[in-house]
């Protein structure tokens, strides 16, 4: 392992588990959003030495004194600017990567950009530079999505944990404020479209599940004949319709 990699990996083990495992979901839902943006391989190419910039957006709360991870209550103006902070010291880590190994370069910029500009608001209304619009850096702003989302469904001090879909909401209801609105757009637009496309799947599958002397469904339709349909988004309401009424057993 070298110096670099042995650097991030031992910060990111002095971090609370509950943040390791935030800056990892909140890397997933980036890859999720660049997906259904179209932009997949965009990570591929930031990959160095086997490390993703995206695992890494709070790494700089590494720094962060220990205490501020068990306060339980609203944290005062001095609490609030040494954790707001964790975003500079983020951004020291990617500098000093560069710094030791020159070659790090694509990795070490986007793994600077994403852990100082996550906290920006699409309005400017963010820190630590107060940037707005496009001129937060993109990655930053798909970061600022994901970050957002996952933190909302975890308790904190302040809040309750919130449901998937209330998540998705808050989202909606920030697009183009705290949000970049193109990329809120797009995820929620997707998220609900994968969603309602699985839950219908779901209830057929139930409904397939009952007695057959309740319901019935043909065997001409199988499980992987009503995957496909589903997946594929082909299926319309219509056609629902007809399934519903062929898969009552008549009498
Ligand atoms: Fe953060």
């Amino acid at each position: 392992m070298s110096e670099e990699v042995k650097m991030l990996t031992g910060l990111m083990e002095l971090l609370p588990k509950r943040i390791i495992f935030h800056n990892l979901e909140t890397a997933q839902y980036m890859r999720i959003i660049l997906r259904m943006m179209g932009k997949s391989d965009l990570e591929r190419s930031l990959i160095w030495k086997g490390c993703s910039p995206f695992d890494y957006h709070d790494i700089g709360k590494a720094y962060i004194p220990e205490d501020l991870f068990t306060y339980t209550e609203r944290f005062n103006i001095t609490q609030e600017h040494v954790m707001m902070a964790h975003v500079h010291h983020g951004q020291q880590i990617f500098r000093e990567i560069r710094k030791m190994n020159p070659l790090a370069g694509g990795f070490a910029e986007a793994g600077e950009m994403i852990a100082l500009y996550h906290h920006e608001c699409y309005d400017g209304s963010g820190y630590p530079e107060g940037l707005s619009g496009e001129a937060i850096p993109f990655l930053a702003r798909v970061c600022a999505v994901a970050n957002a989302f996952t933190g909302m469904q975890r308790d904190s001090v302040l809040l309750p944990s919130r449901s998937f879909e209330e998540s998705l909401s808050v989202l909606e209801a920030h697009a183009g404020t705290w949000f970049d609105p193109e990329i809120v757009d797009v995820f929620v637009g997707e998220t609900l479209k994968e969603l309602k496309t699985e839950r219908e799947l779901r209830r057929l599958r139930e409904i397939k599940s009952q007695k057959p002397a309740e319901v019935f469904i043909p065997d001409s339709i199988d499980e992987s004949e009503l995957d496909a349909l589903f997946k594929q988004n082909i299926q319309s309401n219509s056609k629902r319709q007809s399934i519903k009424k062929t898969s009552r057993k008549p009498g």
